[in-house]
């Protein structure tokens, strides 16, 4: 937890430089991983994180997995991601590969891999096309602003005209 609680920051900025379109920030918190941590203890679960840190100890790139013993056939496949400077040198494919190692030498039942990613993330997209990842459905998300429904609660006030149908 201690060493959790350094990295906050540093996946927050990476996590937040995710092409995303427009929306809320996105960010790590401890407090999050602290319940989340307890809950896996509960279900017997393990989060794996493969990290690079730069000669100054500061992250550089980090792949975040976790495989649930509720399905132990699937891996779930978290951020992966890459400070801007390390970018294009072939780290987001060689964390994935060192991850999939990882979970493979703990994990020899899992036979499945499920991620999401936005349309729009071009580089994450080409590296799991090529893995072999396929598209298994698309969620969509769907914003809603005050004037919005401002506009269609007054539209649905307005009472209906008379009739103008008179016998
Ligand atoms: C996605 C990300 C992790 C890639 O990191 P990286 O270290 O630059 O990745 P790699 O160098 O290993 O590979 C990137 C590949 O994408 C390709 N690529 C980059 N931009 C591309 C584009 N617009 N269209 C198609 N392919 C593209 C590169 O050519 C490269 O493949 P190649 O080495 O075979 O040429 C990094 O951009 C990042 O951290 N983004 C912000 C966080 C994020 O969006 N994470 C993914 C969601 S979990």
């Amino acid at each position: 937890m201690d060493r959790l609680a350094e990295l906050m920051g540093p996946f927050t900025a990476i996590v937040d430089d995710m092409p995303q379109g427009a929306g809320p920030s996105l960010r790590f918190e401890l407090q999050a991983h602290i319940t989340w941590y307890e809950e896996m203890d509960r279900i017997g679960s393990e989060h794996f994180v493969v990290m690079l840190v730069d000669g100054r100890n500061e992250v550089a790139a980090v792949c975040n997995a976790h495989w649930d013993a509720r399905f132990p056939d699937r891996l779930f496949q978290a951020l992966t991601g890459v400070t801007r400077p390390w970018r294009g040198k072939g780290l987001a494919k060689a964390m994935k590969a060192a991850m999939l190692e990882l979970v493979h030498t703990r994990h020899l039942e899992v036979q499945m891999i499920i991620t999401s990613n936005a349309e729009m993330n071009a580089p994450i997209l080409s590296i799991n096309q090529r893995l072999g990842f396929a598209v298994h459905r698309c969620n969509g998300q769907y914003q809603l602003d005050r004037q919005a429904l401002r506009d269609f609660l007054a539209f649905r006030a307005t009472p209906a005209s008379p009739s103008t149908n008179a016998h």
